[in-house]
């Protein structure tokens, strides 16, 4: 088992059976090893199956073919606890909409996913303060989601997925949401969180000027993921 390697891809394929007939294929001959500390972009026009890859990726959806190594352990034939436990422990998710929850405010949604690994309760509220206030939230901390912008939402799914210590970071569209000012503020910010928590991150984006800013690129294709 190579240690440095978090996420491992091995011939992976996805395809939907729409009817009894007819089965769709989205992608396969997929293969991909995202050592510690790496931060990969996936670039592919709407509809290649960037999100499929990702939820795949996190264990949030199974592959149709091939294997998902997180850790050198294979996730193939682990049970949904097993599975759960790795996602929480783990992992760390940013969707191109924050999916906060509405009801709990900036500091709460933070802390959460802190929480729920296993930290002390007011330990985690006082780490997501302090992550909060890094990203320039110190002031909407009581805040709901609603009450906050896009960008802020954005800042806040960011500091969410990282509140955990995940080793794997996987980020759908982090900006596709935002205009152009907020897309790179909120993209810089990912990546020096990324970096500063020593994080492995893959990162499917339709912006090629953020796109630039990840040690590699990769095009997924409908027969694999390519390097630009
Ligand atoms: N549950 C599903 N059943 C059938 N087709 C699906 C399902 N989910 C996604 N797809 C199809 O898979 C393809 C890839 O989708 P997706 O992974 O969302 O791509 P992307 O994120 O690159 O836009 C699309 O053609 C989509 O319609
Ligand atoms: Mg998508």
């Amino acid at each position: 088992m190579n240690k440095t390697v978090v996420l491992e891809l091995c011939d992976l394929k996805k395809s939907f059976k729409v009817a009894t007939t007819n089965e769709i294929k989205i992608f396969e001959k997929i293969h991909l090893s995202l050592k510690s500390s790496e931060l990969v972009g996936i670039i592919a026009p709407s509809g290649t199956g960037k999100t499929s890859l990702l939820n795949i990726s996190g264990l949030l959806d199974q592959a149709t073919g091939g294997s998902v190594r997180i850790l050198g352990q294979d996730t193939k034939t682990m049970t949904a606890e097993k599975r759960n436990l790795i996602r929480r422990n783990h992992i760390g998710f940013v969707f191109q909409s924050s999916n906060l929850l509405n009801e709990f405010n900036a500091v709460e949604n933070v802390a959460l996913s802190r929480i729920i690994k296993g930290y002390n309760f007011h330990d985690s509220l006082d780490y997501s303060r302090k992550l909060l206030s890094k990203v320039g939230l110190e002031e909407r901390l009581h805040n709901r989601p609603l009450e906050l912008s896009g960008g802020e939402q954005q800042r806040i799914a960011i500091c969410r997925a990282i509140a955990n210590d995940p080793q794997l970071l996987l980020a759908d569209e982090p900006t596709g949401n935002l205009d152009q000012e907020n897309s790179t503020l909120v993209f810089d910010l990912l990546v020096s969180m990324v970096k500063q928590k020593k994080v492995s991150a893959l990162v499917a984006t339709h912006n090629l000027d953020l796109i630039r800013k990840m040690d590699r690129v990769l095009k997924l294709t409908k027969t694999g993921l390519v390097s630009i």
